[in-house]
């Protein structure tokens, strides 16, 4: 298949979170299943031309922004490392010519609208440059969730993309892309479809909205999320639209790239180990306390968090509980960003114990693989999870996963059984600080008192997989349903 994918991050050139481990993985995988893959991206700033051997194609790539006018910019060609799925970057100076790929110093940036909805249209008139012509198209979150409803008005007729069938992969249902009306006249789409069952969502343009409606299909990144998307706890208020689409929208779970995230041949952890022997563990504890500032002590069990520091990962509840938690013997280290409040709040703590709980704030990936190296228990209490990948990493690394049980964390976490010494980790289900210190607790005890479970729950974490391959495979599968049912006439 000839598939045109369209995202805003990418592993390596750009990523806040894991969109970019996503777009960055899935591809080449498709690419090993014989499919054509062509990756469509703006050339922000953090993507370094030089260091990725970038090649700017001759001509420049018009793209009509309805009253704005005609945008022109330039394209430059580079490869996915270690594949040869090609990447195209927007080089455009106004909407990426800056440093951050949303926002700075957490300031969302003002025309977020106009830039993604450049990249949106810029996806498909990039097509007609390249003479492409996509079996499918692939639309990832609101940043282009444009694309299936431009696909169905404005590029209906178009030759090149016109009737193709798309797929929307929601990430994250919290962010929509919600903009003011005006943007319609900047999609060019025209107001007809400026209405509660298109574009329009409380006198607003919704850009999720939007494309959830007129996707061929639509997956999210687990089965647990795809069921929670439907009820209003998880919705942010788009369930209805996800219960009228409820028979067309799919639940794949994300892989690990096992070739970044090995305990056996991972380039940044100072020892590397694996299940069968786990001694080079104990070193990157030692270490990890080391770099942290934290006491060395083998006696003691460490906690680890690497984590956005946002609402949805559950670090008000975590806030909650730390003070309860560092009232006993454990060590906690955390490394992550995001909202002010928490930057202060988890320095206060680590002032206040220093012995016991260290924070790095900022975001640092060599910090992130030791931490998972070198924690005993990796802890995620989200709030909303559609899948989360530290907690597939630190099964990995044989760091025993404390999750909230919600979307892809329940579904790739099994609960631990005492009696029958089954599970990969140590689960709660009420979004509470009492359930998250509770559950803390339960893994303390296991670990000082259950050293035969540690070491069955470890090895049975270590034999998990999450391959890029299983989801490949199921991609694929989507792809082909999405052109059968467009063939059929439908959507
Ligand atoms: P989300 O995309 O919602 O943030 P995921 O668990 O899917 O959550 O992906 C987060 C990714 O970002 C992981 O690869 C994680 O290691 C990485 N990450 C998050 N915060 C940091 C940080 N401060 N430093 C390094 N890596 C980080
Ligand atoms: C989003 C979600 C996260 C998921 C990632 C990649 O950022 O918050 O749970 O793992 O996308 O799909």
């Amino acid at each position: 298949l000839k598939i045109l994918m369209a995202a805003s991050e990418c592993v390596p050139f750009a990523k806040a979170g894991g969109l970019g481990d996503v777009v960055g993985a899935l591809p080449k995988y498709l690419e090993k299943l014989g499919h054509d893959v062509r990756i469509v991206m703006p050339r922000y700033y953090c993507v370094d031309r030089e260091k990725y051997g970038l090649k700017l194609l001759p001509g420049i790539l018009v793209v009509p922004m309805g009253v704005i006018g005609n945008q022109y910019c330039g394209v430059y060609e580079g490869r996915l490392p270690g594949s040869d799925v090609v990447v195209y970057f927007l080089e455009h100076e106004g909407y990426y010519g800056r440093d951050g790929l949303y926002e700075v110093n957490n300031e969302g940036f003002l025309d977020n609208d106009n830039r993604f909805a450049f990249l949106s249209k810029a996806a498909l008139e990039i097509c007609k440059m390249l003479d492409f012509r996509p079996d499918i198209v692939h639309a990832h979150d609101w940043h282009t969730a444009a694309i299936p409803v431009l696909l169905n008005t404005l590029y209906l007729n178009d030759p090149f993309v016109g009737g193709r069938p798309t797929l929307l992969t929601v990430h994250n249902m919290q962010y929509q892309g919600d903009f003011y009306e005006g943007l319609m006249d900047v999609l060019g789409v025209g107001w007809e479809w400026f209405n509660f069952l298109n574009l329009e969502k409380d006198g607003a343009v919704n850009l999720l909205k939007g494309g959830l409606y007129h996707a061929t299909l639509i997956n999210t990144v687990s089965n647990g999320y795809a069921r929670e998307m439907h009820t209003s706890d998880y919705g942010w208020g788009l369930e209805g639209v996800v219960r009228e689409r409820s028979a067309d929208l799919f639940g794949i779970l994300n892989g690990v790239d096992y070739g970044e995230w090995s305990p056996e041949n991972d380039p940044f952890i100072p020892a590397t180990y694996s299940a069968c022997n786990l001694s080079g563990k104990k070193i990157c504890k030692r270490e990890l306390q080391m770099e942290m500032g934290l006491p060395v002590r083998d006696d003691v069990p460490l906690f680890g968090i690497v984590s956005r520091m946002v609402k949805q990962k559950g670090i008000d509840i975590l806030a909650e509980a730390l003070p309860w938690i560092l009232s006993l013997d454990v060590q906690f280290v955390m490394l992550g960003g995001g909202e002010p409040w928490a930057h202060f709040y988890f320095g206060d703590v680590m002032a206040a114990h220093p012995d016991k709980f260290r924070v790095k704030i900022g975001y640092d990936n060599p910090l992130a693989h030791r931490i998972e190296a070198g924690c005993d228990f990796f802890v995620m209490p989200s709030a909303f999870e559609p899948c989360g990948l530290n907690q597939m990493y630190s099964l990995r690394y044989g760091t025993l996963p404390i999750v909230r049980a919600t979307g892809g964390l329940d579904d790739s976490v099994e609960n631990f059984h005492e009696g029958a010494l089954t599970g990969t980790g140590f689960k709660f289900w009420e979004y509470k600080a009492r359930a998250l210190f509770d559950t803390v607790g339960w893994a303390l005890h296991t670990w000082f008192n259950r050293k035969d479970a540690m070491k069955k729950l470890i090895s049975n974490a270590m034999q998990q997989q999450f391959t890029w391959e299983d989801a490949a495979d199921k991609y694929q599968a989507l792809y082909l349903l999405a052109i059968e049912r467009r063939l059929g006439g439908e959507n």
